[in-house]
């Protein structure tokens, strides 16, 4: 088979990693990938944003299943696009990727639907959400129904803090449209689990649990950023929450979209929080999580063309998915200032010590080949370096071993990647 994978993150490299064990698969394709990728895969330079061109490439090249790894063409309806022209592709069509794209849709459908989630309101108006946050207790979550590279969810702790983040999404629209509507909601504690699903419309299977550090610093403190750095298995998510979540959570998940005529077929991210009231949902992504994937494909068994293409098929009742019974932790390379301001372009060097190594992988996230042909820094996150051990612990201790492996200027990481380890 030829595949194509849309994307040029670590998710799309890890991605490309798992395809690469397919024996199903001769020929991987990336567009626009990275330059990590590009050892596996041919990168090919069009932008994710370009259905059309890239539905072309698909149907010049003879490619057999196309991979959207990404949000942004999710949302956007590549997939329709791809269907449209009779392409087989693998992720939710627009009517459903709206799960991501509109947490006022999301949430909706939630209260709807009766899943567990944070009550809320919703808001189109300035004047009102600030009258609104006048008697609202505190800290509150505010956030920008559209999608925002991560950073669009503010937690105030004080009510001239949720007035300015009501200014900045909806006055100065930082993000654009994606402040035209907001979402205030209540403020839940709990340790987060990150539960990624294969979906087909009808049926939901969860994949192995994970955890992620959203915050740029040590300690959880600092920017929400993309993700600093995961582990799996997640500490948490023992046999009763999942047992809770495929009850109450996944499958009236997929009924709620099947009954509203938007059939979800592709990967499922439920984000949880397991508060002392039990697990509610945080939010839905309709794609692998990044860097979760980093984390949670190399530990799968599963041939993953073989449950792509179950999803499409509405055959994914057929397949049990299985993982192997050890632990996997990813420590982020980012550049110095992400989620803000960073440099980049600087070379990278140590990537060869991961050649030929089954226990330590590094996916690049931002990279790409300077003119000498060398590989340079190209984004915030730069590098995923992930290690599998027996235990968490033992695959944390190897995953900081590798980090120091890389070098390059501005590099900078958390040093306290699952810490939760120790806390359990
Ligand atoms: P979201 O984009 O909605 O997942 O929010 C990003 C991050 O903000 C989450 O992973 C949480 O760490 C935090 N967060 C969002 N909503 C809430 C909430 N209602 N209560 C506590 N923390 C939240
Ligand atoms: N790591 C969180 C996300 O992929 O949205």
């Amino acid at each position: 088979m030829k595949i194509l994978i849309v994307g040029s993150g670590g998710r799309e490299h890890a991605i490309a990693w798992k395809i690469s064990k397919s024996p199903r698969v001769e020929k991987i394709y990336c567009a626009p990938g990275n330059a990590g990728i590009a050892g596996i895969a041919e990168c090919v330079p069009i932008d994710a944003m370009e259905f059309e061109k890239l539905a072309d490439f698909a149907q010049e090249n003879a490619i057999d299943l196309t991979v959207i790894g990404m949000d942004a063409p999710l949302v956007g309806g590549i997939v329709d696009v791809f269907e449209a022209r009779g392409l087989r592709v693998f992720g939710p069509r627009k009517n459903a990727a709206v799960i991501e794209g509109s947490k006022v849709f999301s949430k909706d459908l939630m209260k709807k639907y009766g899943i567990p989630t944070a009550a809320y309101e919703t808001f189109v108006d300035a004047d009102k959400a600030i009258r609104y946050l006048e008697t609202a207790s505190y800290p509150i979550a505010v956030k920008a129904d559209g999608l925002a590279l991560g950073k669009g969810a503010l937690i105030c702790e004080t009510f001239e803090e949720a007035k300015e983040g009501v200014r900045t999404l909806m006055i100065d629209r930082q993000f654009g449209e994606a402040g035209d509507s907001i979402v205030i909601e209540e403020f839940l504690i709990g340790p987060e689990v990150s539960a990624l699903c294969f979906c087909d419309g009808t049926t939901i299977r969860t994949m192995t649990s994970a955890q992620d550090h959203k915050r740029a610093k040590d300690g959880d403190q600092g920017l929400n950023t993309g993700g600093m750095g995961t582990f799996s298995p997640s500490l948490f998510y023992t046999g009763e929450v999942d047992e809770f979540c495929k009850k109450y959570v996944y499958q009236p998940t997929m009924d709620a979209m099947k009954k509203e005529g938007r059939d979800f077929v592709g990967v499922l991210f439920v984000g949880l929080i397991l508060t002392p009231n039990g697990p509610k949902v945080l939010e839905y992504n309709a794609r692998f999580g990044d860097p979760e994937t980093q984390v949670v494909l190399p530990r799968m068994k599963n041939d993953i063309v073989d449950v792509f293409e179950a999803c499409i098929d509405g055959r994914l009742g057929e397949i049990e998915l299985q993982f192997e019974d050890n632990a996997a932790v990813c420590v982020i390379l980012a550049s110095d200032g992400y989620p803000e301001k960073y440099e980049k372009g600087f070379p990278i060097r140590g990537l060869e010590r991961f050649e030929g190594k089954n226990d330590y992988f590094v996916f690049h996230a931002g990279s790409r080949f300077g003119k000498d042909g060398a590989i340079v820094t190209n984004g915030g996150r730069v590098l995923g370096v992930t290690a599998i051990g027996t235990d968490l612990k033992q695959a944390r201790a190897k995953a900081y071993e590798a980090t120091e492996w890389i070098d390059f200027d501005n590099k900078y990481m958390r040093n306290d990647i699952g810490r939760a380890i120790d806390e359990v």
